[in-house]
């Protein structure tokens, strides 16, 4: 494919016929009906924007719907409001008080149901406290927990209080967690002793004494007793959340936050070693959020919505969490993985709950795919009505068989392109609309403006995907690094936002994504930056140099080749190669663990060094190797070849 800078076109091989409207029971009860929606919002985005707006409760209204200074954007300014005031007490001053919230299960099969009110008291307390503690407005608290209720009840609790949170998934290392601890510089830490995963136990309190090694500012660690496994105490520094949260108070006024004030800062990988931290404000972020999971998910007072995903991630912030507490929806969430103790664990799940919304990732389809279908048929699947994707490319090969296993050919499928950064899904069906072409993303949401161009900025049938005017639930900058923030999103093509992705659009003007041009990985869904691994990989006694590309795999999407040149002192074994592996996932965690790595005596470079990564990408998906006249020495990709060959 064609990295920025480059001119040769994206080539877009795949065609893809097959059409599926929405059935006429669908349509005759959707949210959205009418097309006419997208004329509407794109004649006045603003005034879209300001009516999806209004569906919240302000403190104080905006003056100015948007203000528009490239690359900032200012969304409802001058008004005020807080987000767990709009996901909590909104609710619970209504007849939403006893609705379920969360029906939370946990892995080894406990099980608690939390209605609005018994989260907001229980919100309301841990603000306090936290608030009692001396954490204040602008001050930011760092998550590290499992899937379990007091995820969520943090979070909220940071936004009652106006502390932004920065939650950082469960699956990342203790290198991983200190270095975002160290970025924002947060004084507390929220973890539990442990959490549930596949029948074992994660050991998140002990993963967090090793991160705070490296970080001696951190004065209060909270711990949450999920597992009861041993642990290790520090007096003065760590206490029990139950202890904790016996010291705030019931009730706790919702700070009155600016509508551009933060409300969370997430990580995420770029195409340089050092993670992002994406900045998330509140009036714009909520209201983004709010309408899209409302339209988009056709959502309705009796649904009960479950999304997979992690709440480390952002599908979890704005699609567990804020956008369904704010539209007063009922929601699963699950702790642990699909395949315990049986393969039929999210069917049981969805047969259990009589869920209607099921919002996953093509990875975890393609899981099911291969596992076969005798685990979702002997379940009652017969609730859902509609499903979602998100997080990759789905092929059109999975995207059928959701649609005809899991959704028994009535349900409509979401697939909804959006980003870290972007905060709210972008590109999507409209459920009650749209045609859905399986592996397309369709269409601009309503009110978003998105194109395919080259590198001057000129409209193509394939290239750059990139957006032309602000949304609401957009970054509003990356934590502390405004140049970067620049160069990534604004530079690649003038005037508009880069999106790092390619994209071809077809004669009806839907969109297929293409997957990353830059050298971010894709694994499972989620983001890993090539040089993060790399940087991991030559941290290993034995690696002298390394080079690292995502070739393709049958379910996770990508999976991680690393090339490496050892140390001419060390023997090149097999098990150093497992050695290896096993160092990645201590640094980066589980997710970044290379599936290949590959012994090069020399690394394919150009005559000023660069690593010529395309050339790897055809030595991993085995195909003819490109044009290697720029490389140094092009017997070095040969030979390279030839020993992956071998090895496969
Ligand atoms: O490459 C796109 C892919 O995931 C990237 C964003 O990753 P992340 O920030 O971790 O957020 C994932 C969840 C929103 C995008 O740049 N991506 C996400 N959704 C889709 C997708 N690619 C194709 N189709 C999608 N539906």
């Amino acid at each position: 494919m064609a990295k920025a800078g480059q001119t040769e076109p994206i080539e877009a091989l795949l065609k893809e016929g097959r059409k599926f409207p929405p059935s006429k029971d669908f349509v005759k009860q959707a949210q959205v009906k009418s097309a006419s929606i997208y004329k509407d919002a794109g004649g006045d985005l603003v005034r879209f924007w300001e009516k999806q707006a209004k569906r919240l409760r302000w403190m104080r209204p905006w003056k100015k719907a948007l203000e528009w200074k490239l690359p900032y954007a200012k969304w409802f300014v001058g008004g005020k409001l807080n987000v767990s005031d709009n996901c909590l007490d909104r609710h619970v001053e209504g007849p939403h008080k006893n609705k379920a919230a969360f029906i939370w299960e946990g892995e080894p099969g406990d099980s608690r149901v939390l209605t609005y009110r018994d989260l907001w008291r229980e919100v309301n307390r841990f603000a306090s406290a936290l608030s009692k503690h001396g954490v204040k407005k602008g001050d930011a608290v760092t998550i590290y927990m499992p899937m379990i209720p007091e995820l969520p009840i943090a979070m909220l609790a940071c936004a009652r209080i106006g502390a932004p949170h920065s939650v950082v998934f469960g699956g990342f290392s203790p290198e991983s967690l200190s270095d975002r601890i160290n970025d924002c510089k947060s004084r507390i830490v929220i973890t539990s002793d442990g959490g549930y995963r596949r029948g074992g136990t994660v050991p998140l309190k002990k993963n967090t004494d090793g991160a705070l090694k490296a970080c001696s500012f951190v004065s209060t660690v909270i711990v949450y007793r999920r597992t009861g496994q041993e642990i290790a105490w520090q007096d003065g520094r760590d206490v029990w959340w139950h202890d904790f949260i016996k010291t705030g108070d019931a009730y706790i006024k919702p700070e009155p936050m600016d509508a551009e004030d933060m409300l969370y800062l997430l990580y995420t990988s770029g195409s340089t070693g050092k993670p992002k931290g994406i900045i998330h404000t509140t009036g714009g972020y909520l209201t983004g959020i709010t309408a899209t999971h409302r339209m988009i998910f056709d959502l309705r007072e009796d649904d009960v919505y479950w999304c997979t995903a992690d709440i480390g991630w952002v599908t979890g912030h704005s699609y567990i969490v804020y956008g369904p507490l704010a539209n007063g929806a009922t929601s699963v969430m699950y702790e642990g993985t699909p395949d315990y103790p049986d393969k039929d664990r999210f069917w049981r799940i969805v047969e259990k709950y009589g869920v209607t919304i099921l919002y996953t990732a093509p990875t975890a389809i393609r899981t099911f795919v291969r596992w076969g279908e005798q685990f979702p048929n002997r379940c009652d699947l017969s609730s859902l009505r509609l499903l979602g994707t998100v997080g990759e490319p789905i092929n059109p090969e999975a995207w059928v068989w959701y649609w005809q296993v899991i959704g028994r050919r009535k349900c409509p499928i979401v697939d909804t392109w959006w980003q870290t950064e972007t905060g709210q899904i972008l590109i999507t069906p409209l459920p009650g609309i749209t045609v859905a072409k399986p592996g397309s993303a369709t269409r601009p949401f309503p009110g978003v403006s998105a194109d395919v161009v080259n590198d001057k900025g000129e409209s193509v049938d394939a290239g750059y995907l990139v957006l032309k005017k602000p949304w609401p639930a957009m970054l509003r900058g990356i934590y502390g690094d405004p140049e970067r923030f620049v160069k990534q999103y604004w530079s690649q093509v003038p005037g508009v936002y880069f999106t790092g992705d390619g994209a071809k659009r077809d004669e009806d003007g839907y969109f297929w994504l293409l997957g990353r041009i830059d050298d971010v990985m894709n694994i499972s869904g989620h983001r890993v930056s090539t040089m993060e691994v790399e940087s991991a990989l030559v941290d290993h006694p034995a690696v002298a140099e390394a080079a690292v590309i995502g070739r393709t795999h049958d379910i996770k999407g990508q999976a991680i080749a690393a090339f490496v040149t050892i140390k001419s002192s060390v023997t090149a074994t097999d098990p150093l190669k497992d050695e290896i592996k096993a160092h990645v996932a201590k640094k980066i965690g589980a997710l970044a663990r290379p599936d290949d790595v590959i012994y090069a005596a020399e690394l394919p470079k150009t005559r000023s060094g660069k690593i010529m990564r395309r050339l790897l990408r055809d030595v991993a998906e085995g195909r003819a190797l490109g044009d290697t006249t720029t490389l140094a020495d092009p017997a070095v990709v040969a030979d390279l070849k030839q020993k992956y060959e071998d090895a496969e």
